[in-house]
């Protein structure tokens, strides 16, 4: 049985402006101990995604529907407030892109790590403390008997991270969802982000869905990779065989412009256009008017994920006619 299933996820925004499909149709799964990559340009509904399924989308302007987003037999679309707050932080923890947002600029870094323990767990404020030390010092805080007692703004924002991490895996989550954790961080540290939160996953065998706009830090990370665009999911694959031969245009595009690709001095390849407006109707595939190998049938048939062989599945109407192969 799969740690989590999502079932056709549809998450829509009703504004003032129209009703903005943010996520149009989503379905996945995930295994115990598996990592998953949620991978698209910004705006493609990967955050909005995860926080449907935590129920932090603010409703209104939002709703969320679908047919099921099932954790071992809960559903999280339909469950009780009260116990998706216990899901939260305990079985599923979330670290984002810009730790500042979950972290209390009041509290000091012991509190904050203390805290959960203190409210879930039965144990004393010293056992709490000594977990919290431990947890700081597995996260590769220097000093971390010393710098435990200070407050978040004293802390660089790659150490931050650390904490975010520290905090996310005190629960002891089953699951790990990490909304591009290292974005906002230069190289070098995001690659010591990477490192750690690989690291941790192997030793504790949680489950993590890596989300993330850029490829090429997604496939050094996941097993499995689904492709989002225009809140839908226009391919999914094993990691290895998105770089092999990817099956959908999108997916190539987004290869060609990662910038491990970019050769030094050469043109920064972007792919051309902007994605479509997400509060009117998309006729047909949503990439069509950005794909240069879009013919007219792209834009009047309906988008749909199929199975297209050595468990890849492409939204690509082309792909699936056998008229076009990728690499
Ligand atoms: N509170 C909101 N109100 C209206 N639209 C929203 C809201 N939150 C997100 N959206 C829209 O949902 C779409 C998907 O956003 P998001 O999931 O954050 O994209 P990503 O994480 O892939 O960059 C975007 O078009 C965004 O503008
Ligand atoms: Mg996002």
């Amino acid at each position: 049985m799969a740690l989590l299933e999502v079932d056709d996820l549809r998450t829509s925004f009703h504004t003032r402006n129209g009703v903005v499909r943010a996520v149009d149709g989503v379905s996945f799964c995930i295994d115990r101990g598996e990592t998953l990559g949620i991978v698209g340009e910004s705006g493609s509904g990967k955050s909005v995604t995860c926080l449907s399924l935590l129920g932090l989308v603010p409703q209104p302007p939002g709703r969320v529907e679908g047919t099921g987003a099932v954790l071992e037999g809960i559903d999280l679309l339909r469950c009780p407030r009260e116990v998706l707050r216990g899901i939260r932080g305990r079985r599923i923890a979330m670290i984002f892109q810009d730790p500042m947002t979950s972290l209390n600029p009041y509290m000091t870094i012991e509190e904050q790590l203390m805290e959960p323990l203190l409210i879930h767990e039965k144990i004393d404020r010293a056992a709490a403390a000594r977990m919290a030390l431990q947890a700081l010092q597995e996260v590769g805080v220097p000093e971390a008997e010393q710098r435990i007692r200070s407050y978040p703004h004293q802390f660089s924002g790659g150490m931050r991270q650390r904490v975010m991490i520290a905090m996310a895996l005190i629960g002891k989550p089953d699951l790990l969802i990490a909304d591009e954790p290292t974005t906002a961080l230069d190289v070098t540290v995001q690659a010591q982000i990477l490192d750690l939160i690989a690291q941790q996953q192997r030793q504790r065998g949680v489950a993590v869905i890596f989300i993330s706009h850029d490829l090429s830090v997604v496939a050094g990370f996941c097993d499995r990779v689904m492709v989002m665009y225009a809140g839908r999911v226009v391919e999914t694959a094993d990691t290895r065989a998105v770089f092999r031969e990817p099956k959908h245009p999108y997916t190539r595009a987004l290869q060609r412009s990662r910038p491990a690709m970019q050769a030094k001095g050469a043109e920064l390849y972007v792919i051309p256009g902007l994605p479509p407006d997400l509060s009117r109707p998309v006729p047909g595939c949503a990439f069509a008017p950005r794909c240069e190998f879009a013919v007219a049938d792209c834009s009047r048939t309906e988008m749909q994920l199929q199975d297209v062989g050595a468990g890849q599945a492409s939204a690509c109407l082309r792909v699936q006619r056998g008229e076009l192969t990728l690499q």
